[in-house]
């Protein structure tokens, strides 16, 4: 736990919800779309985020042949080195907001699954938007995704949680923006502590917002869409064309260099 006896994200992986990140297996359709339609299986590509593995181990699987990935909690790569019994990807302990890797060390970058939701204040979000910039080589490919503020909000019982937050927040003299929301479980159980409004926060992004994370970042956004388009598998090239559109579920860019 972290030293200031208050509860932070990487508490949560190492810790409070390791076993539900450490054992996960398979990759799930949305990624299967976008890592088979976008990536390149010969390319030179890195994983963030990697938990125990998933993801990447599913890449290996789809027949990718030159694969790298990182986590910020050293016990969640050894259950994932643990997995890959050829010892064929290359794992490290690294945090995305300071990465150890060289300039342009990638043809292509995999950032799925939340790990950009998971820095608890915005110079940290940036600061690992720059480090995926600088990363990856010049014409390469990154994947994103993000949890999506509007599709929360679209939901019932998530919205009256998020005007009972307001309430909580307005009372406490709290300025925390709504975007960032308790976690409502550990290990597949209610997390009461989300009723009383304890940290640690993951951060629900707008559409536009995420959009401009990674225009400041100098990405080329070159595909975008939320669950709903990839179900489709109709993803969008314009802002302003997707925003007329059913946000559904996650959501997911696919950028150069
Ligand atoms: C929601 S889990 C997803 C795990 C895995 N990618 C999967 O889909 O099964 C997010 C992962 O990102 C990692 N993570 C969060 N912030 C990080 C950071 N700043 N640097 C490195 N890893 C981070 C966590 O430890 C966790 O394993």
């Amino acid at each position: 736990m972290s030293s200031s006896n208050m509860l932070t994200n990487k508490d949560v992986f190492s810790n409070l919800d390791f076993d539900t990140w450490a054992y996960l297996k398979n990759l799930n359709h949305t990624e299967e779309f976008l890592l088979g339609k976008y990536l390149n299986k010969n390319a030179k590509t890195l994983e963030a985020g990697t938990g125990g593995g998933r993801i990447i181990l599913g890449m290996k699987k789809l027949g990718f042949t030159s694969l790298s990935a990182f986590d910020y909690v050293p016990e969640l790569i050894e259950e994932a080195k643990k997995k890959d019994t050829t010892a064929s990807i290359s794992f490290s302990v690294e945090d995305a907001t300071a990465l150890n890797y060289q300039d342009e060390d990638f043809e292509q970058i995999v950032y799925l699954q939340q790990i950009l939701c998971c820095m608890e204040d915005e110079s940290a979000r940036l600061n690992a938007f720059k480090e995926a910039y600088r990363i990856l080589k010049n014409g390469g490919t990154a994947v994103f995704s993000f949890l999506s503020i509007e599709d929360r909000m679209s939901k019932p019982f998530y919205t009256a949680f998020i005007v009972y937050l307001r309430l909580l927040r307005l009372m406490g003299n709290s300025k925390t923006s709504l975007q960032y929301i308790p976690w409502l479980k550990y290990k597949g159980k209610p997390n009461l502590g989300a009723l009383l409004d304890k940290k640690p926060y993951m951060y629900w992004y707008k559409l536009e917002e995420a959009y401009n994370y990674l225009e400041k970042a100098n990405f080329k956004i070159i595909a975008m869409g939320s669950d709903f388009q990839v179900n489709q598998g109709d993803m969008y090239t314009s802002l302003a064309d997707l925003k007329r559109q059913p946000i559904q579920g996650g959501l997911y860019f696919v950028c150069t260099k």
